[in-house]
């Protein structure tokens, strides 16, 4: 079995796993790879990539995610790729531990799998991974279930320059609170990277908006992102969909919740991708989240692609784990 027959093998599984999966894993970039491994287990089958990204801390998209980000993708194939997997994982380990810091929360190993395609779930937990992003998919054409009575004081409207503050300020309420979850990361420098990027999209979309602040009696309660399919080409490729929205955000102010205001947007924002003919509309959210998980999965939200993390990278123990075991090897 050569890593060719293994990729070809990994593309057939995709397709079968999940029909809303791309043909092309977005993540096979074998050129861009750092180092490569490969193991064969009898039938089985395994292919790791690792990838390493950094971004600057003045970035905007510094505030989702650590500033270091080495990334493993995976494909695997035949009856039993987990002991494959195993070792895969084994040797991304020896290869972090000898280049990434420990203990530093700035640097997070990330692997991302078809939610679909459980394989490896318990190997990666073993390996101290947790699954804690999700990028959902609704298609079309999803029914959901109608969710809480419609608040009648409830009023959308397109945001404008002047709600700048407001909009910030529900920005970053919805930043503070999804930094619990483990891939929002709070930098000082937040408020004003946030009101540079709000600035920039209230200023740009008068005739086709991309913000919309839900008012409850008059008072602005609820903000929503979107992006509209001609923005999309970043995510699109990650879904097996010709028209593609994006759900950047939903946010409603603590205070306003379980109140309709957020099913009220989030029909808002899905009468907006009927009308622009959008195939899917996909958003990320933090599995973890008691709020954002429950709500989208019953506005018709199911999982596509699993983000499994470990933040940090490589833990603050292991550097003396190492150091002890070298010891021990050498005494031995
Ligand atoms: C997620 C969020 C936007 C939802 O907004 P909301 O205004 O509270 O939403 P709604 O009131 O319209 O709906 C929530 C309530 O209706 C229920 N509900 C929603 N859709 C439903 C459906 N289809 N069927 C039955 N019940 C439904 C929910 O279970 C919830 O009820 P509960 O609070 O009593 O459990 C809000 O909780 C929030 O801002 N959370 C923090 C920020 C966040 O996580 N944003 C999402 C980031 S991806």
């Amino acid at each position: 079995m050569n890593t060719e027959a293994i990729a070809t093998e990994h593309a057939t599984r995709l397709s079968s796993v999940d029909p809303l999966l791309p043909r092309f894993d977005p993540l096979a970039e074998p050129e861009r790879a750092s180092e490569a491994f490969r193991v064969i287990i009898g039938d089985s089958g395994a292919l790791g990539f690792a990838l390493r990204s950094e971004i600057d801390p003045s970035s905007s998209d510094s505030l989702w995610r650590a500033l270091v980000e080495h990334r493993l993708s995976l494909q695997f194939t035949g009856p039993d790729p987990g002991e494959c997997l195993t070792r895969i994982l084994s040797q991304w380990d020896e290869y972090l531990t000898d280049t990434a810091p420990p203990g530093d929360w700035d640097v997070a190993a990330v692997v991302p799998r078809p939610s679909r395609d459980t394989v490896g779930s318990a190997e990666l937990l073993r390996h101290g991974f947790a699954p804690l992003r999700v990028l959902a998919v609704r298609p079309a054409d999803r029914l959901a279930a109608a969710g809480p009575p419609g608040e009648p004081g409830v009023r959308i409207r397109p945001a404008e320059p002047s709600d700048l503050r407001t909009a910030v300020s529900l920005y970053a309420e919805l930043q503070r609170y999804d930094a619990e979850f483990g891939s929002v990361t709070l930098r000082e420098n937040a408020t004003e990277l946030l009101t540079a990027d709000m600035a920039r999209e209230l200023g740009k979309h008068e005739h086709e908006p991309t913000v919309w602040i839900a008012e409850l009696y008059g008072r602005p309660l609820g903000l929503l992102q979107i992006q509209h399919p001609a923005d999309t080409g970043w995510i699109s490729p990650y879904v097996s969909a010709e028209r593609v929205g994006y759900l950047s955000s939903l946010h409603v102010a603590e205070a306003a919740r379980s109140s309709g205001v957020g099913t009220a947007l989030a029909a808002h924002a899905h009468q907006l991708f009927d009308e622009a003919g959008v195939d899917a509309v996909l958003l990320h959210h933090a599995l973890a989240n008691p709020t954002s998980t429950p709500f989208w999965y019953g506005q018709g939200y199911r999982p596509l692609w699993t983000y499994w993390h470990r933040r940090p990278a490589v833990l603050a123990h292991s550097e003396r784990a190492a150091e002890t075991n070298s010891l021990r090897k050498r005494l031995s």
